[in-house]
C-alpha cells in the first residue's frame, strides 16, 4: 500500500441550496482514491477563511468554482505530488505555504481543504482503518449529543420566519446515540402535526427545520417544548433546547433588531431578553447570543449567563486559534463552534480543538447550511472527543447522513461506545 500523494483532481459538484461547490479526489501513487467536497455558509463570520467564487455573472450567477477547481488541478497537484498523506500537518504547511496569504484569499479555502480532506481520508483507507480511528485512535469512543436544528429562522428561511437562525434538541438524556436521532427524530415528527394543527407551514428551511412564519423569538419555544412532550418525553430532563440566533445577522449601529417583535436591543438588554428565555424555557446552549464585533458585549453576557448555559462562540472565533485565545484571555465564552471551512484545513482545525479542550472549553461541531453529502464531520467529532455537534433536522439527505454514519460508528464499537449526554454543555461562571 502507497502513502505516495500522486495526483488531486477537482471538479465543480451541487450543494444542497444548488449552489456550486469543489469535490476532491486524491490518488495515492498505487492508484486507491479518496474523495472529498466542502460546504459552504450563509451567515458566514467576517473573519472566515475565504471561500474563492469566480463571480462571473455567466454561469452560476458567478457562484461558480471553476478557478478553485483549476487551481487544485494545476498548481496544487503539482506542489502536492510526493507528500506521503500520512504527514497532515506537512501537507496542510505546504497548502498554506502555496497560498502565502493570511485568509487563504488567493488559491480559496474551498480548494485547499477539499485536498486536506481527501489526504486525510486517502490516509485512512491505505492505514486500513476507518476515518474516525485513524484520526482519533484509541480515544475514540464518545458519542457526541446530535443538536438537531428542527427550526429555521434567519436567512437560512429567507427571512420568512423568526429573527433567530436555529432552534435545535439535544436529546441528551438518551442511552445511546441511536435512541438519541430516534427521540429527536419524534420531536421533530411531533413538531409537524403541531404546526398542522395550527394551520402553519411545515415547508423547511435550509437546515431541513420547519420555518413557520411567527410574531416572535418565544413561539417557536414554546412549539419545541410543546412537541417534545406530546412525543413523550420530559423538556430539560431528557430533551433541551439549544439557540443560534446568529445574532450578528441583526445586528446594526450597536443594536439587535428583532423584526419580529418590532425592538431594537442594546447587549445588556438582549442578554437580559436571553435570561428571560432561560428562565422559561430548558436552554442548555446558546451560540452567537451576540454579535463577532461586540467584544465587549460578550464579556458582559458570559458573566450574566456563563453558569447557565453553554456559551458559544462561532462568527466571533471562526474556528482560528488566534480569537479563540483571545476569548479565553479575557473570559467571553465557554465553548467554540467548529467549521472546517470557517479555517480551512484539518490542523488548524486540530489545533482549535486542542486549545479549547486545553482550556476547559467546549467544542461544538459543525456543518454548513450548504452541505454536501460527505460525512468527514462525523467522523471528526468522534475522534476528537467533542461531545456534541449540530448537524441540522433529522431530515434531509444531507443532514441525516451525518447522524446516519454516527450510527454506523456506535454500532461498530459496541460495547465500547460511550454517549455523551448532559455534561457535554459547560455550565460556568
Ligand atoms: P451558516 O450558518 O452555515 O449558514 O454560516 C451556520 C451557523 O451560523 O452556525
Ligand atoms: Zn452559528
Amino acid at each position: 500500500m502507497s502513502f505516495v500523494l500522486e495526483k488531486v483532481t477537482a471538479r465543480e459538484i451541487l450543494d444542497s441550496r444548488g449552489n456550486p461547490t469543489i469535490e476532491i479526489e486524491a490518488f495515492t501513487s498505487d492508484d486507491q482514491m479518496a474523495r472529498a467536497s466542502v460546504p459552504s455558509g450563509a451567515s458566514t463570520g467576517s473573519r472566515e477563511a475565504v471561500e474563492r467564487r469566480d463571480g462571473d455573472k455567466k454561469r452560476f450567477g458567478g457562484k461558480g468554482v471553476r478557478d478553485a477547481v483549476n487551481s487544485v488541478n494545476t498548481e496544487i497537484c503539482g506542489a502536492v505530488k510526493g507528500t506521503d498523506v500520512r504527514e497532515q500537518r506537512q501537507l496542510d504547511n505546504l497548502l498554506l505555504a502555496l497560498d502565502g496569504t493570511e485568509n487563504k484569499s488567493r488559491l480559496g479555502a474551498n480548494a485547499i481543504l477539499g485536498v486536506s480532506l481527501a489526504a486525510a481520508r486517502l490516509a485512512a483507507q491505505n492505514t486500513r482503518q476507518s476515518l474516525w480511528r485513524y484520526l482519533g485512535g484509541l480515544q475514540a469512543n464518545l458519542l457526541p449529543v446530535p443538536c438537531m436544528n428542527i427550526i429555521n429562522g434567519g436567512v437560512h428561511a429567507r427571512g420568512q420566519g423568526a429573527d433567530f437562525q436555529e432552534f435545535m434538541i439535544a436529546p441528551h438524556g438518551a442511552p445511546t446515540l441511536a435512541e438519541a436521532v430516534r427521540q429527536g427524530n419524534e420531536v421533530y415528527q411531533a413538531l409537524r402535526l403541531l404546526l398542522l394543527e395550527k394551520n402553519l407551514s411545515t415547508a423547511v428551511g435550509d437546515e431541513g427545520g420547519f420555518a413557520p412564519s411567527v410574531s416572535s423569538n418565544r413561539e417557536p419555544l414554546e412549539f419545541i417544548v410543546h412537541a417534545i412532550e406530546k412525543a413523550g418525553y420530559r423538556p430539560g430532563e431528557d430533551i433541551s433546547i439549544c439557540i443560534d440566533p446568529a445574532s450578528s445577522e441583526f445586528y446594526r449601529d450597536g443594536r439587535y433588531h428583532l423584526h419580529s417583535e418590532g425592538s431594537a436591543l442594546s447587549a445588556q438588554e438582549m442578554t437580559d431578553y436571553y435570561a428571560g428565555l432561560m428562565d422559561d424555557f430548558p436552554i442548555v446552549l446558546l451560540e452567537d447570543g451576540l454579535a463577532e464585533d461586540d467584544w465587549a458585549g460578550w464579556k458582559y453576557l458570559y458573566q450574566q449567563l456563563g453558569s447557565r448555559a453553554e456559551l458559544v462562540g462561532d462568527d466571533l472565533f471562526v474556528t482560528n486559534v488566534k480569537y479563540i485565545r483571545r476569548g479565553i484571555e479575557e473570559e467571553l465564552a465557554s465553548a467554540a463552534l467548529i467549521k472546517l471551512n470557517q479555517i480551512g484545513t484539518l490542523s488548524e482545525t486540530l489545533d482549535a480543538v486542542a486549545l479549547c479542550h486545553q482550556y476547559g472549553w467546549g467544542t461544538f461541531m459543525s456543518h454548513r447550511s450548504g452541505e454536501t453529502t460527505d460525512t468527514f464531520i462525523a467522523d471528526l467529532t468522534v475522534a476528537l472527543r467533542a461531545g456534541h455537534l449540530k448537524t441540522g433536522a433529522p431530515c434531509r439527505g444531507e443532514r441525516v447522513e451525518k447522524y446516519n454514519q454516527l450510527m454506523r460508528i456506535e454500532q461498530s464499537l459496541g460495547n465500547n461506545a460511550h454517549y455523551a449526554g448532559f455534561q457535554t454543555f459547560v455550565h460556568r461562571g
